[in-house]
């Protein structure tokens, strides 16, 4: 039986044993393709499952015996929930979930309450032909750059806003980057990396006022590939967008002029880290690395064991981290 599984994560493909002991669940066969927006979630579940994963920002077509989606408001926003539902419901529009005779079976494995299940599940129910969007435009700008226009998806960083720390990084990396008479300018030709780019926020705001940048944008999340590639496609920007949880390709070590990197913190510094390790590979010598965080007394010292020195530079009620590589 084919069988596509949804928003599952590597920790909820386990079985537990009589004794307590955990392994591989005995349903994860062959036959089970395990679809992930993240590609860390993907990889996690190869290594430890060893069992088919793909990384895409829509679910793959089938045919599917059944699909099987996890979800539930802990897990994910209502809005990425109801617009996975959507894609669920395109690829089986006639299951038995929405009251048709169709032979894929759809489970939604709803972690919260039942009330909310039902509620999710109706949308479709009682209004199959309504594809809602679910996609985001918002325009940012920097001093000196034209406005840009953005736009995002659920399952983004910072979906249907700007994010304030990304912006003061952008702004501060243009203005540390700017000086004509330094020899540190960002100029024609100059190459720039962001990491973590989500919908490509710092980047583009950098090309904004510099278009002559060459600009690589590398995030771990599908949906915010896709939209980074939008944004830039729709600014006359041309990047290279790239899917990794471990940074550039070993190919790119030692060409960047810049690094800007706005990381998620929910991991103890463990992401932060995977963007200085790939800062300090990809960076020439004499480039320059900006992170962004709230408070840096958490980030400074993790900076620190990858680049001598550290210089703090306060912006929008955020910090952000200057070293010279
Ligand atoms: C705080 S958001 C910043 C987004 C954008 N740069 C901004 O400033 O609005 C962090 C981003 O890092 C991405 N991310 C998380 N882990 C990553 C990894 N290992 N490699 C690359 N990107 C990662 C997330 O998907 C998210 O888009």
């Amino acid at each position: 039986m084919k069988t596509l599984l949804v928003g599952y994560a590597a920790k909820d493909l386990f079985e537990t044993l009589k004794h307590g002991k955990t392994r591989t669940a005995s349903w994860l066969t062959p036959d089970v393709t395990c679809h992930c927006l993240d590609i860390y979630n993907r990889h996690a579940i190869e290594k430890v499952h060893h069992a088919k994963a793909i990384c895409s920002a829509h679910l793959p077509e089938g045919p599917w015996d059944e699909i099987r989606f996890r979800t539930g408001p802990k897990l994910m926003s209502g809005e990425l929930s109801l617009d996975i539902l959507q894609e669920i419901h395109a690829l089986a529009p006639d299951a038995p979930i929405w009251g048709g005779k169709g032979k894929t079976n759809v489970v939604v494995d709803f972690v919260g309450k039942e009330r909310d299940r039902n509620d999710l599940i109706s949308k479709i129910k009682d209004d199959p032909d309504r594809v809602r969007s679910f996609a985001s435009t918002w325009e940012a700008s920097v001093p000196e750059g034209k406005p840009v226009t953005f736009t995002s998806f659920p399952g983004c960083f910072c979906h249907r806003r700007m994010d304030e720390g990304g912006l003061a990084l952008a702004e501060v990396a243009l203005q540390r980057t700017g000086d004509p008479e330094a020899s540190d300018t960002v100029h024609g030709g100059c190459r720039v990396l962001d990491m973590g780019c989500g919908c490509g926020l710092v980047g583009l705001l950098m090309a904004s006022v510099r278009p002559a940048i060459s600009l690589v944008m590398v995030d771990s999340h599908s949906r915010a590939v896709e939209a980074a590639a939008l944004n830039a496609k729709n600014q006359g920007v041309e990047a290279e967008v790239i899917l990794s949880d471990s940074g550039t390709p070993a190919r790119m070590d030692g060409t960047f002029d810049v690094f800007v990197g706005n990381p998620p913190y929910y991991s103890d510094y463990r992401i932060a880290e995977v963007f200085l390790e790939t800062a300090k590979r990809a960076l020439k010598p004499g480039g320059q690395c900006f992170t962004v965080c709230k408070n840096a007394a958490g980030l400074e010292p993790v900076q620190k064991r990858y680049f001598p020195e550290v210089e703090v530079i306060k912006r929008r009620g955020y910090a952000v981290l200057k070293s010279i590589c």
